[in-house]
C-alpha cells in the first residue's frame, strides 16, 4: 500500500460565511444589504451542494457571540432568517435537503423558532443533501453540554462527547472554507475539524459561487490527509 493517497471526494464541507459588512462597506451600502447579498449566495450555494453530491454542507449563519451585535443588526439577521424559510423552505424540501440545527436556536424569538421547527418537521424523512445552519452556535458551548452530558450518563470519553455533539450523525468533517481573509476560526466546529481540511479565500460571502465550492472541491480531492500516520 502507497502512503501517499489522494482523498476521496468531500462528503460533508462547513463554510464560515464572513464577510458581509466588508461587501457592503465597500460599496457604501448599509451592513444589512450585505446581509442580504449573503442570503442570496446561500441560495446558489445550497443549491449546488445537491448537484455536486455533498452529503451534508454545514453553514454558520450566527454564533454565540453575535449577540454582541448591535440590536438592529441582530434584528435585520433574524428578519432574513425568517424570509429565507418562507421563500425557499418548498424548493429545498421538494429538492430533498433536509434541514439540521446545530447550537442552541431556542434563545431566538418564538416566530423564529416557529418557522425553523416547522422547518425541520417538513424536512425530517428528505435523504438528499442535509443542510446544517449553525444558530446561536459556539463549538466552546457545544462541547461543554456534550461533556456534560456524556457525564451524565456515565464515562466521559472521545467517543462519548462525539455522541452528544450536535453534530452527532453527521459524515466527519471533511473540508472547512472561511470566506473574507480572516484566518481564524472563531469558536467555530473547534472538535470536528480536529483531522478537517481548511480553506481560506479572500472572497467576501456575498461574491462566494457555486464555481468557489466547486474549485474547493476540486481542491480538496488532491490533498493527502495522513490523520498523523505516513
Ligand atoms: C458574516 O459577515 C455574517 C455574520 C456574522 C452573521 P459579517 O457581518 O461578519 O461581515 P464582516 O466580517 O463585518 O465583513
Ligand atoms: C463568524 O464570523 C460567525 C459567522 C460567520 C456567523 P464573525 O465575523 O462573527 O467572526 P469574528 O468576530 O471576525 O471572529
Ligand atoms: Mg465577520
Amino acid at each position: 500500500m502507497t502512503s501517499k493517497r489522494a482523498s476521496q471526494g468531500a462528503r460533508h464541507v462547513a463554510i464560515i460565511m464572513d464577510g458581509n459588512g466588508r461587501w457592503a462597506r465597500k460599496r457604501h451600502l448599509p451592513r444589512a444589504l450585505g446581509h442580504k447579498r449573503g442570503v442570496e449566495a446561500v441560495r446558489k450555494v445550497v443549491r449546488a451542494a445537491g448537484d455536486m453530491g455533498l452529503e451534508a454542507l454545514t453553514l454558520y449563519a450566527f454564533s454565540t457571540e453575535n449577540w454582541r451585535r448591535p440590536e438592529d443588526e441582530i434584528s435585520a439577521l433574524m428578519g432574513l432568517m425568517k424570509a429565507f424559510i418562507l421563500a425557499d423552505l418548498d424548493e429545498f424540501a421538494e429538492a430533498g435537503v433536509r434541514l439540521k440545527i446545530i447550537g442552541d436556536y431556542r434563545k431566538f424569538s418564538p416566530d423564529v423558532v416557529e418557522l425553523i421547527e416547522g422547518a425541520l418537521k417538513r424536512t425530517a424523512t428528505n435523504t438528499g443533501t442535509t443542510l446544517v445552519v449553525a444558530l446561536n452556535y459556539g463549538s466552546q458551548d457545544e462541547i461543554a453540554r456534550a461533556a456534560a452530558n456524556a457525564a451524565a450518563k456515565g464515562a466521559v470519553t472521545v467517543e462519548s462527547i462525539e455522541a452528544e455533539l450536535d453534530t452527532a450523525g453527521l459524515p466527519p468533517l471533511d473540508l472547512l472554507i472561511r470566506t473574507s481573509g480572516e484566518v481564524r476560526l472563531s469558536n467555530f466546529l473547534l472538535w470536528q475539524a480536529a483531522y478537517a481540511e481548511m480553506l481560506f479565500l479572500d472572497t467576501l460571502w456575498p461574491d462566494f459561487t457555486p464555481e468557489h465550492l466547486q474549485a474547493a472541491l476540486d481542491d480538496f480531492a488532491k490533498r493527502e490527509r495522513r490523520y498523523g500516520g505516513r
